[in-house]
């Protein structure tokens, strides 16, 4: 393709892929199949590739991040990020209402917000570009995260329009979406990872992470609900939150304008209902006063501002009974008590089950069979067991003692030092544990064999036709075309896929093998930086906790899995079948340290390499390729054409600029 279609096309491309992300993150009301939108973004992918010339790092194709910052820089904000005052009784609203009626003597009116539970963030834009996301930190200042932020496909990396202040804040809060929140506890149970209490927790724990592919994964949202700048279009911040939404933000339709403190109460009965029908956790109501020339005239107190209150919404309970307690065993021998409870209608749903996370709880509430129990929805998601109304028990009420065997075979338990949790030691015995640990292998994350669900795996299981993951490889086409509900097509699927599995990386099947804490991350952490099963095997505690991000508990886990001979022998017999345990071979070949500890920011076209080969390079040598250029960057390598603004941004840091062949001969082969 001659380059002036190409960039015809790229443009036109861009364009529209940022318009359906708008319809469809933003307004959910998508236009096009998610099929059709992968087709398009990869043939701007393609496109990209073939013209690295007009990468632009505002491409929709440039939202998942690839590039492993360290920890995150720290940035002052403008503006301090303050907290509010909080009120939770319509009395104290009112008391902030005649508050207010004493320093001011005019007519006003009130925004009223729900009250987003996630984490904050405030976000730059200078001339309808987004340069720079910073969490609240600690209000003065925060973590510049910005790499991850550009991830969330509801934030806009370039406004629409072209009425917005040339340089503006927006704050919001990041949020993740109960569905979201469901999924990803799901998949960390499976994993045998620990579990986040709720969606907050979880939001904020995902905009750390050093990894921002991994963040993209997480599915991340954001809502917005305050705008800072010197030239906003409105006084009124109702009016520049709908500008806002104008230029692409997600503002949350129930923002309301509200006349009287009348008003402001319905808003509330109301909310306090209909929240939850909102996919994402919300603690309350915020209530501003809408003029920001009124704000400013009733400033801030030390802490917060005198124009704004949260009205916290009450924590939803209920009493009921609890009939039993019943212990779950899962993948990694953990066993949860899980209280079966008379049936209860707390927020909107039925309530039958509620958590006991573990033995130190049931002690803690002196737990009795057929106690009345106060329930209460943890983060609206978890119901959990709160407290004990002991005045109702029957003198001779049973206590409830934590379970000594294994409920599924029999083992004693055990307690590891220092752990909550009691296990099941029967690793290779235990059928939940074994059929979880197939089912984790066979899963989407892990070796992803299509037709070995939870289902066939049950069914193989039974039957004796596989007791563990080696077996699988054993399988053949007659004893599963054999199995009920299952034809010749569907076996040979699932051989197909045990055939596929083969070519899978071994990060992942360094994951698929369920060592106790080694989920996704740390596995690809491991892959990265061992490269094989047998090196990883051979490492010690120390070596091993020297690792980024390894902590002593995942590398006991490690030490114990390897102490096992039937762990080994499995790696072994599945090392046979042709899976891999160790990284590819173009990957370790030319692996040098060349370049370790650098941080390199890429700028503009080359002669000899792409700027995709020039990231293998750095990659390759122990850099670290950097998207941005900041104080850390080490040297930026320019090519012809580099950005004006990357240009300026390098020389006001004093970073050196180097040239492709300087480069080059870093690596010593020009
Ligand atoms: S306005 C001066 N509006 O609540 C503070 N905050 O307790 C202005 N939050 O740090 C904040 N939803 O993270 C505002 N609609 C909303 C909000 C909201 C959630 C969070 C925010 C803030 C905290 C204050």
């Amino acid at each position: 393709m001659e380059r002036e279609v190409a960039y015809r096309k790229i443009t036109e491309l861009r364009k529209e892929l940022e318009e359906h992300n708008y319809k469809y993150y933003v307004l959910a009301q998508p236009e096009i199949s998610d099929f059709d939108f992968d087709m398009k973004l990869r043939e701007l992918e393609k496109l990209e590739t073939e013209f690295p010339e007009f990468f632009d790092p505002y491409s929709p194709t440039q939202r998942v991040g690839s590039d492993i910052s360290k920890a995150f820089e720290q940035v002052e904000h403008r503006y301090p990020m303050l907290s509010l005052n909080n009120a939770y009784s319509e009395g104290e609203i009112t008391d902030f209402d005649s508050r207010i009626k004493k320093l001011i003597d005019e007519d006003f009116e009130y925004v009223c917000e729900l009250k987003f539970d996630g984490s904050s963030i405030s976000l730059l834009y200078e001339k309808g570009k987004l340069v720079r996301a910073v969490t609240r930190g600690d209000g003065v200042k925060g973590d510049d995260v910005t790499s991850n932020v550009r991830t969330i496909r509801s934030v806009p990396l370039s406004l629409r329009g072209d009425d917005y202040p040339e340089v503006f804040e927006i704050r919001g809060e990041i949020v993740m979406p109960f569905q979201v929140f469901e999924e990803l506890n799901k998949q960390r149970q499976e994993a045998g990872e620990p579990l986040f209490a709720n969606p907050r927790n979880s939001a904020a724990g995902t905009l750390k992470m050093q990894d921002p592919s991994m963040v993209a994964s997480r599915k991340l949202d954001a809502y917005f609900y305050s705008l800072m700048g010197d030239n906003l279009p409105a006084d009124g911040h109702y009016e520049n939150l709908k500008k806002a939404s104008e230029w692409g933000f997600k503002i949350m339709d129930a923002t309301q304008l509200c006349r009287n403190l009348d008003e402001v109460f319905s808003y509330l009965h109301k909310w306090d209902v209909e929240r939850h029908k909102v996919p994402v956790a919300t603690d309350g109501v915020v209530i501003k006063v809408n003029s920001r020339r009124l704000q400013e005239e009733l400033g801030f107190t030390a802490k917060s501002p005198r124009w704004a209150i949260a009205y916290k919404f009450k924590a939803e309970s209920a009493a009921t009974v609890l009939k039993s307690v019943l212990y779950q065993v899962g993948r990694t021998g953990a066993v949860t008590p899980v209280a079966n409870l008379e049936p209860v209608q707390i927020a909107g749903t039925v309530v039958k089950r509620a958590s006991l996370h573990n033995a130190d709880i049931i002690k803690n509430l002196d737990l009795h069979l057929n106690d009345t129990v106060f329930v209460e929805k943890g983060g609206e998601i978890i119901p959990k067991i709160t407290g004990v109304d002991a005045g109702k028990r029957h003198p001779m009420a049973q206590a409830v003692e934590f379970i000594e065997k294994c409920p599924e075979c029999g083992t004693p338990l055990v307690r590891n030092e220092g752990e909550a949790a009691y296990y099941c030691p029967n690793e290779t015995g235990c059928p939940p544990q074994i059929k979880g640990k197939m089912e984790h292998f066979a899963g989407r994350k892990a070796m992803d064999i299509d037709g070995l669900g939870q289902e066939t795996i049950e069914l193989l299981y039974n039957q004796g036709l596989a007791k563990s993951i080696a077996d699988f490889y054993l399988l053949k086409k007659e004893q599963l075309a054999g199995l009920e509900r299952m034809g010749e097509k569907s076996a040979q699927r699932i051989l197909d896929g045990l055939e596929e599995s083969k070519k899978a990386p071994f990060e992942r099947v360094l994951f698929a093998l369920g060592i106790r804490y080694v989920g996704e991350t740390v596995a690809k952490k491991l892959a990265k930086e061992l490269h094989s099963i047998d090196y990883l095997r051979l490492k010690t505690k120390e070596e091993l906790t020297e690792i980024d991000e390894i902590g002593e508990r995942i590398a006991e886990s490690i030490l114990d899995f390897f102490s096992k001979p039937e762990h080994i022998e499995m790696i072994e017999f599945l090392k046979k079948q042709g899976l891999r345990f160790q990284v590819s071979e173009e990957l370790l070949s030319d692996r040098t340290e060349k370049l370790k500890g650098l941080s390199i920011v890429i700028s503009g076209t080359f002669e000899q390499h792409s700027r995709d080969e020039l990231k293998g390079l750095i990659e390759q040598n122990g850099g670290k390729n950097a998207g941005s250029i900041s104080k850390k960057t080490s040297y930026v390598l320019a090519g012809e054409n580099m950005g004006p603004s990357k240009l300026e941004k390098a020389d006001k840091l004093g970073i050196p600029i180097i040239s492709e062949e300087e480069f080059l001969k870093m690596l010593g082969d020009s």
